[in-house]
């Protein structure tokens, strides 16, 4: 079944930038010259192609606070576990490229799958822990310690020093933060807001698998998410019922879970908490299976920034 995390389209048109071209770079000895030529601080946004609006926010930043910008597309297949849409995620490089240009990234690396693995998987191999068992991780075995091992060695190759990365894959980014602080890699993490469709379904490149009628099922998910964030200053309880009960309404939408964890530590939370806290949502609509989430503050009026 294709997951959503991983997967074409919402391919939304992407203005600004600088239009100057963009190198293609395949080879290790490449991106070393081209990363040795790079000035300023050098901000890296890594995709696995497929590009689309949501993408194109997160390069748009970096090339705003960055004197260089690489981007880095690769379909990592350490993170696809048996029976998931490797071998039809959806691949796009030209388009890609004209994306990235359009953003004004100064390069786009792509390598293949045996440069990225020249021995082949890899012996040693970064473990996400318990943060990573959690949420997506228990229905996704291995997927973060294939994602964090992709994400160590492409920091590795790149040395930036920033990286840019989605709210969209909330866990994906507290495990990446984690990681940058556990294993002391040097480089600033900065999160960027979830970029959403008019009907407020979050892009994602796997949004092309779904008919019409699904996508409409699909906008449960925000929709949750909503009447959760309006329920956040009636607490924790509140906004699991409120939240709940939208999905229930949704007989399209097969829930895997609906969670209201601490941001950081992705412990669910208990009724009377307070302060920061994540909603996240992950479901089956027709063969796909959608994430999305909502970081919102409990037993309070305000709203949390999403990217901070
Ligand atoms: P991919 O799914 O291509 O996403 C690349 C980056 O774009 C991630 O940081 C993701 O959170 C962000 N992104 C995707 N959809 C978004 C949206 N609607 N709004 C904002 N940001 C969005 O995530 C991966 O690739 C891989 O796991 C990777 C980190 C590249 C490692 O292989």
């Amino acid at each position: 079944m294709p997951t959503e995390k991983d997967g074409p389209d919402a391919r939304g048109p992407a203005p600004s930038g600088t239009a100057g071209p963009c190198e293609l770079i395949t080879s290790r000895e490449r991106l070393a010259e081209v990363r040795a030529g790079l000035t300023g601080p050098v901000g890296v946004v890594m995709t696995m192609g497929a590009l689309h609006a949501g993408h194109a926010a997160l390069i748009r930043r970096a090339r705003g606070e960055s004197g260089s910008v690489l981007v880095t597309v690769f379909v990592n297949p350490l993170q696809f576990g048996p029976g998931e849409d490797l071998d039809r995620y959806p691949r796009s490089l030209q388009e890609d490229l004209l994306l990235c240009a359009r953003e004004g990234a100064d390069a786009v690396f792509a390598p293949s799958a045996g440069t990225v693995y020249p021995g082949g998987a890899p012996a040693i191999r970064v473990c996400s822990g318990p943060l990573g068992e959690v949420l997506e991780g228990r229905s996704r075995p291995g997927h973060f310690d294939g994602m964090l091992t992709v994400v160590a060695k492409l920091l590795g190759l790149t040395r930036p020093d920033q990286a840019y990365f989605g709210q969209k894959d909330a866990q994906q980014l507290v495990l990446i933060r984690r990681m940058v602080q556990d294993l002391e890699l040097g480089v600033r993490v900065h999160a960027v807001p979830t970029v959403r469709d008019p009907d407020g379904v979050a892009l994602s490149s796997r949004n092309a698998y779904l008919s019409g009628q699904d996508r409409l099922a699909a906008t449960a998910l925000c929709r949750a998410l909503l009447a959760g964030l309006a329920a956040a200053p009636g607490g924790a309880g509140t906004v699991r019922r409120a939240a709940g009960e939208v999905l229930d309404a949704e007989p399209g939408c097969h829930v895997d879970y609906l969670a209201l964890v601490h941001p950081r530590t992705l412990r669910e939370l208990d009724d009377g908490a307070t302060g920061a806290a994540l909603l996240a949502v992950a479901a089956r609509v027709g063969g796909t299976r959608l994430i999305d989430n909502l970081p919102l503050r409990l037993g309070d009026e305000r709203t949390p920034d999403e990217g901070h």
